[in-house]
């Protein structure tokens, strides 16, 4: 028998807004989940919101900046309807709850990463005439059990949070701060998750964490019953027509065990992304990455050893703390050792609370961490045509997701390697629909071809 409960939520509207990583977009696909078993209504329009949730990112000032922007702009919202609840949730809410609930009156909810389950409450606080606060982290939440409602999805690749938190400590980053310790979900219901994906019809996952290498799940006596490789020959167990990804790898955690699991696995995408964030040994210790450039080359000799097809990409910080032409010429050079097929690159950020910001001075001037990050970024572009004009010729099965944004006559899809293919639509072939391409052009961002 279903037991009725009331619910708090009464039909009202909820509108969400996500910024920052992959897993924010994961978290506020558990928001949604948990506000709609609360008798809440998920909505795409801002303009009929009761509620406006905006899941937030520190990673760099400019995130937080873009935010505070868009903070003024619900004023008119809140003008038109008198009653609209405005909350700030994630990484931001959970660094800077003083200053939002202070400088922004229109502020009623901060809400950090760990407390997904109050929001509920919170917003209850707030129809009391309170305002709804609850910014404490925990080390055991994974949301393990919550189903998420996954919105904005081509319905053909899907992402599954495994793990939460980070304690690696890199030197310029806040998300220790903000998102916690470093914690693993249960695999069962990671498992669990993967099947209902596979049956809604979604044909890639892709697993997620800040650090996925460490994931670990004990048994009641302390022992490692799951790790990461293991976690991965399950989840390639899933179908064999069920891609699988994962984000993101530390050097210092890949393991032989992991590259041979890929190796051995056709579901699992020959693809590793892989941070470096400097080329210099020298910064690399000061960032307290733990690796050296040699043991960084030394990891993508064996991956290269064991799948001489995967796909290499990486995060790459022009200008950190005392970083000198010598050192971002060491950047240069590692980005043409390994020929990345795509990358990341940012300006270093001094972000408030971090061991550099305690420790270190921000010492390269804005206009030459400018300069750099323009040099690793031509580069990186080079590198990236490059890297498809090698694939003219070849063949690929490329896993579909709809039609190309340009024709609907084109279909468009990612290859193991996740590079986007573009190639003529044909009679049974669409989104989740696997497709063999032969590649014959190609951009800086996409291949060309047609189908074999
Ligand atoms: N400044 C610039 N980039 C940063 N990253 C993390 N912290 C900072 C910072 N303070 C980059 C790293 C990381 C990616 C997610 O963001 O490259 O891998
Ligand atoms: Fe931004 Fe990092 Fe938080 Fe993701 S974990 S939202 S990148 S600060």
């Amino acid at each position: 028998m279903k037991i009725e409960r009331p619910t708090t939520g009464g039909g009202r509207k909820l509108y969400i807004e996500t910024y920052g990583c992959q897993m924010n977009v994961g978290d506020s696909e558990i928001i949604v989940s948990i506000m709609q078993n609360e008798g809440y209504i998920f909505t795409k329009k801002i303009e009929e919101a009761d509620i406006i949730l905006v899941n937030t990112c520190s990673i760099r000032d400019n995130a937080e900046q873009r935010i505070w922007g868009r903070l003024k702009e619900f004023q008119r919202y809140k003008r038109a309807k008198r009653s609209l609840i405005v909350g700030i949730v994630g990484c931001m809410a959970e660094r800077l709850k003083e200053q939002l609930l202070e400088r922004e009156p229109i502020v009623d909810i901060v809400a950090g990463p760990d407390s997904y389950r109050d929001m509920p409450r919170l917003v209850d606080a707030v129809s009391a005439g309170s305002k709804g606060i609850n910014v404490a982290l925990s080390q055991e939440e994974t949301y393990g059990d919550i189903r998420p409602v996954r919105f904005d999805t081509n319905g053909v690749s899907a992402f599954v949070s495994i793990m939460r938190g980070c304690i690696n400590m890199c030197a310029y980053c806040v998300v220790p701060y903000t998102r916690g310790i470093e914690r693993s979900r249960n695999p069962e219901t990671i498992l669990r998750e993967l099947h209902d994906i596979y049956e809604a019809g979604y044909r890639e996952v892709t697993l997620l964490g800040q650090n996925v290498n460490s994931y670990r799940w004990k048994n009641e006596e302390g022992e490692v019953v799951v790790d990461f490789p293991r976690l991965m020959e399950m989840a390639a167990g899933v179908a064999p027509d069920l891609r699988v990804r994962f984000a993101t790898s530390h050097p210092k955690d890949l393991s032989d065990r992991l590259i041979e699991v890929m190796a051995s696995h056709h579901n699992i995408c020959k693809a590793i992304h892989l941070p470096a964030q400097s080329g210099s040994t020298r910064m690399l210790q000061i960032m307290n990455r733990k690796y050296t450039r040699e043991w960084y080359l030394g990891r993508i000799a064996a991956i290269r050893a064991a799948m001489p097809d995967c796909a290499i990409t990486t995060d790459l910080i022009a200008g950190f703390c005392t970083e000198t032409l010598e050192d971002h010429a060491d950047t240069l050079s590692l980005m043409r050792e390994v020929g990345y097929e795509s990358a990341f690159m940012f300006k270093f950020s001094m972000r408030p609370g971090t061991y550099a910001y305690r420790h270190m001075t921000d010492d390269v001037s804005e206009e030459e961490k400018t300069r750099r990050l323009t040099e690793i970024i031509n580069l990186q572009n080079e590198l990236s045509i490059a890297s498809n004009r090698r694939d003219i010729g070849k063949t690929f099965e490329v896993l579909i997701e709809g039609t190309s944004k340009r024709s609907t006559e084109q279909l468009c899809g990612r290859t193991s390697q996740n590079k986007m293919v573009v190639f003529p639509a044909a009679e049974g072939l669409g989104a989740g629909k696997y497709a063999t391409v032969r590649i014959t052009d190609c951009s800086s961002a996409t291949l060309f071809g047609e189908l074999v």
